[in-house]
């Protein structure tokens, strides 16, 4: 049988910045999902990877006095290197200034051209260079850039035009067909109104800059810089290049991004592929936007958090944990030096982290580090089991719809009952009176621990395998992926379980 397939992109970032706590959130989220998806058994494809074309990248590296492909080469790294970091699972990363992107990009604006859904024209409007967008005098916000309200020029130029406005009817009636095509759903609804207004056609080639790939017809235009990102979604998967990997994975299941860049994904992105006869990814989620202590992050405040300096101070997988605990994934958040701290102290050392170290310290103190199979079980433990089958149920509803929030919350809800279990079980009673049942209590309390640390795995790889390496678990991902419903009682070679140091310590101010 074939496995289940999951393909999950983040947007390439922009090599003419270094990455920041922004791109650091859509890049965990990924990886959180595709460490998710292989757990349920899925063979998954996370793409992700760099924007280096552009006004942008050409304006930065003049700026240093390099070539734009040499600043690209540099920064590449800047992000690559910050994956790694944050313990990234990517299977693929794509640079647009490869050959093979170069290929796929002329072959589908050819294509598009050849099926009459581009022609030439001229266009003249005001024109945003950082957002690299065209707007009409309506949409200014006082005569300024109504996304960065910087001030826009005022530009003509020969171009491309990609026809958009065909499109409206087909897009709407896609949306009208796929409700969860945009999620969250306000997404769904701002989108829905937008194009309802009717769509325009779109400049898709420029002439005022040269830093970009080509126009195959015309050389001297060059592909407008999102018409040439988005496609980096078909070259990753291996578009042209390997058929039966870009066959498997195509449509994709998830393009991750901010809310800021929905109309280009859930817009442009599905007409381009109608065009080309590609069928349109199954769903785009846009996210919300961190402030800083309160402010937007911006170069000028001063205030742009490096997430390798967040990750030295706190440790990798509570600044993850942090990222979506502290706002459900869809809203904007708030980052501060505060708010991760009290995470740390109140979620992971109290709660959390008291209890693996109790239930460790107990099982090596009654057990002799044994657990052995439970002879006897209660109403107690049937309760116990039925509340800890419940919230991993509803963990997966949740992560199913990237409500992380609610499913990190359910490993709350586990920890509660587990502590509950052990107030009301009082393993030191039964210890002390010699009661069989203390191997009972012990066993389902390291089987709370076996299948915490998998609910947390998504989110905090290295916290999860430090779990199991204290229950004395070999191999846990081979071997305990989620078959809890089958197998909640689930025992396997266990190594002496001996006391630990705090996997989660606190955080002294
Ligand atoms: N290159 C384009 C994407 C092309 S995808 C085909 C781009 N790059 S970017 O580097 O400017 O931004 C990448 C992502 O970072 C966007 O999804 C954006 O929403 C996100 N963020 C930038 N600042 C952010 C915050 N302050 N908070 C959360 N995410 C933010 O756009």
């Amino acid at each position: 049988m074939s496995r289940k397939k999951y393909y999950i992109t983040t947007p390439i970032y922009y090599i003419n910045d270094v990455p920041h706590i922004g791109h650091a959130y859509t890049t965990v989220a990924a990886d959180i999902m595709a460490r998710y998806k292989r757990l349920c058994g899925y063979d998954v494809f996370f793409l992700t990877g760099t924007d280096e074309h552009g006004q942008k990248v050409e304006e930065a590296a003049s700026k240093q006095g390099i070539h734009p492909k040499e600043l690209a080469d540099k920064m590449v790294y800047r992000f690559t290197d910050l994956w790694k970091t944050l313990n990234i699972s990517n299977t693929g990363f794509i640079r647009t200034t490869e050959e093979r992107h170069k290929k796929v990009v002329q072959h589908i604006f050819k294509k598009a051209y050849e099926n009459g859904d581009i022609y030439l024209g001229e266009y003249e409007d005001w024109y945003c260079i950082p957002c690299e967008s065209y707007f009409t005098e309506f949409q200014l916000k006082d005569g300024m850039c109504p996304d960065c309200l910087r001030k826009p020029e005022r530009l003509k130029e020969e171009s491309y035009f990609f026809k958009l406005s065909h499109y409206t009817h087909r897009l709407l009636e896609f949306l009208d067909n796929n409700k969860d095509f945009i999620m969250p759903e306000i997404r769904y609804n701002e989108v829905y109104s937008f194009v309802k207004g009717g769509l325009r056609d779109l400049s898709v080639s420029r002439t005022s800059f040269s830093w970009g790939i080509k126009v195959p017809m015309k050389e001297k235009h060059i592909v407008y810089v999102w018409f040439d990102a988005l496609a980096n979604y078909l070259t990753g998967i291996g578009f042209q290049e390997d058929k039966g990997c870009f066959e498997s994975f195509w449509p994709c299941d998830m393009h991750l991004i901010g809310k800021d860049i929905l109309r280009f994904h859930a817009v442009y992105w599905p007409c381009f592929l109608m065009s080309l006869g590609i069928e349109p990814p199954h769903h785009v989620f846009a996210h919300g936007w961190w402030t800083i202590e309160g402010q937007k992050m911006s170069k000028s405040l001063g205030n742009v958090i490096d997430p390798n300096d967040v990750v030295a101070t706190y440790g990798v997988d509570e600044f993850r944990f942090f990222l979506f605990r502290e706002v459900p994934f869809g809203l904007d958040g708030d980052f501060s030096k505060q708010a991760i701290i009290h995470r740390i102290n109140s979620d992971l050392a109290n709660d959390f982290g008291n209890l693996v170290s109790r239930s460790v310290t107990m099982i090596s103190k009654f057990l002799r580090g044994k657990i052995e199979n439970p002879e006897t079980r209660n109403s107690a433990d049937e309760e116990f089991e039925a509340g800890i089958r419940q919230f991993i149920r509803e963990y997966h509803q949740s992560m199913d719809v990237l409500s992380f929030y609610k499913a990190l919350q359910n490993v709350f809800d586990i920890t509660s009952i587990m502590n509950k279990y052990i107030d009301s079980e009082a393993p030191w009673k039964l210890a002390k009176e010699g009661d069989k049942r203390v191997k009972t209590v012990m066993y389902n309390l390291w089987n709370g621990l076996r299948l915490l640390a998998l609910i947390l795995f998504p989110f905090m790889p290295h916290k999860s395998q430090k779990i199991w390496d204290a229950i004395g678990i070999k191999d846990p991902i081979e071997k305990a992926k989620f078959d809890y419903e089958e197998n909640f009682y689930h025992r396997e070679d266990i190594s002496e379980i001996t006391k630990i140091n705090p996997i989660f310590p606190r955080i002294e101010q």
